[in-house]
């Protein structure tokens, strides 16, 4: 496995490799990314993962600072996991109008107005970040597949309208969400969490698997169902952002005639933003 930082760099380790497979990540990587490259192998000889905490995407108040850090550690489960190639650049590499403080990327993905919704609504700009550090990562590496988690659904929907509506000669595969046993989503956030809080993190994965039941029931209308998910959540001690149920193909407010649906939500748990989703076919 080559460990490069460089643009330069990672050109020459790509050199005659093809098929290739990208996993782009921002490290302090668990079971679920190394999910995501088992996944890749399967598609592709050369493995490429990234690893890159990208400014871009955090907004001001946000984790940017603390995110933990963590190559040494990440490459030697990237060695096990059979990674061809690991592209961990720094900031001035991916960015090069970086002045020290300002990234001064002036270009920019424009996203559709989904991306302001869910997740964007609390995050503005976050999936534009995303967007254009991907779209940056696809133009270096120039994989034929790329693999991106279920479990940042939104994310994984503006992606693969990005590869379509940029016409991407590239393949992305969805990955399942890998949990800890409780039924919490493995992340790297989940770090930030006390061991009192990790205990009770997995409320997040209860409420969703507790609305889905009832949807499969259809016991109750879908607006009370979101409302009774936030307010026990509230009750259980988490400032809920949403809690929503979409069609599963755009996102959009799931109508009673949409049978393909995704129940998603996102809240914190003391100063930790946590995201969880389950897809549910009626
Ligand atoms: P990061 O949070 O590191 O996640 C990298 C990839 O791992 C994403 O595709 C995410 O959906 C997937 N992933 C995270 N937790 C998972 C889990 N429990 N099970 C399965 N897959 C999981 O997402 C990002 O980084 C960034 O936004 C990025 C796409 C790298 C752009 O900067």
């Amino acid at each position: 496995m080559q460990i490069v930082h460089a643009i330069a760099q990672l050109r020459l380790a790509l050199q005659g490799n093809s098929p290739v497979a990208l996993v782009p990540t921002m490290g302090n990587l668990h079971a679920g990314h190394l999910d995501l490259v088992r996944l890749a192998k399967q598609h592709a000889n050369c493995v490429v993962v990234s690893i890159f905490v990208n400014p871009l995407q955090f907004g001001a108040n946000e984790d940017l600072a603390s995110y933990p850090r963590t190559l040494a550690a990440d490459c030697e489960k990237l060695q096990a996991a059979g990674a061809s190639i690991v592209f961990a650049p720094a900031v001035a590499e991916m960015y090069p109008d970086f002045d020290g403080h300002q990234l001064n990327q002036s270009i920019s993905v424009q996203l559709p107005p989904i991306a302001q919704d869910l997740c964007g609504a609390s995050r503005p700009g976050h999936f534009a970040g995303v967007a254009t550090v991907v779209l940056k990562l696809f133009n270096l590496v120039q994989p034929q597949f790329a693999v991106f988690g279920k479990k940042d659904y939104q994310q994984l929907f503006i992606i693969q309208e990005l590869v379509k509506q940029f016409n991407l000669p590239i393949q992305i595969i969805a990955a399942d969400t890998v949990r800890e046993p409780s039924g919490l989503a493995m992340s790297s956030r989940n770090g930030y969490l006390s061991a009192a809080e990790k205990t009770q993190a997995s409320q997040l994965h209860a409420a969703l698997l507790d609305m889905v039941e009832q949807l499969k029931s259809a016991q109750a209308d879908w607006l009370s169902l979101q409302q009774a998910a936030t307010l026990k959540l509230q009750q259980q001690g988490w400032q809920v952002d949403y809690v929503a149920i979409r069609a599963a193909s755009n996102l959009q407010a799931a109508t009673s005639d949409d049978r393909d649906l995704v129940v998603l939500a996102a809240a914190k748990l003391g100063k930790t933003r946590l995201i969880d989703n389950i897809r549910v076919k009626l």
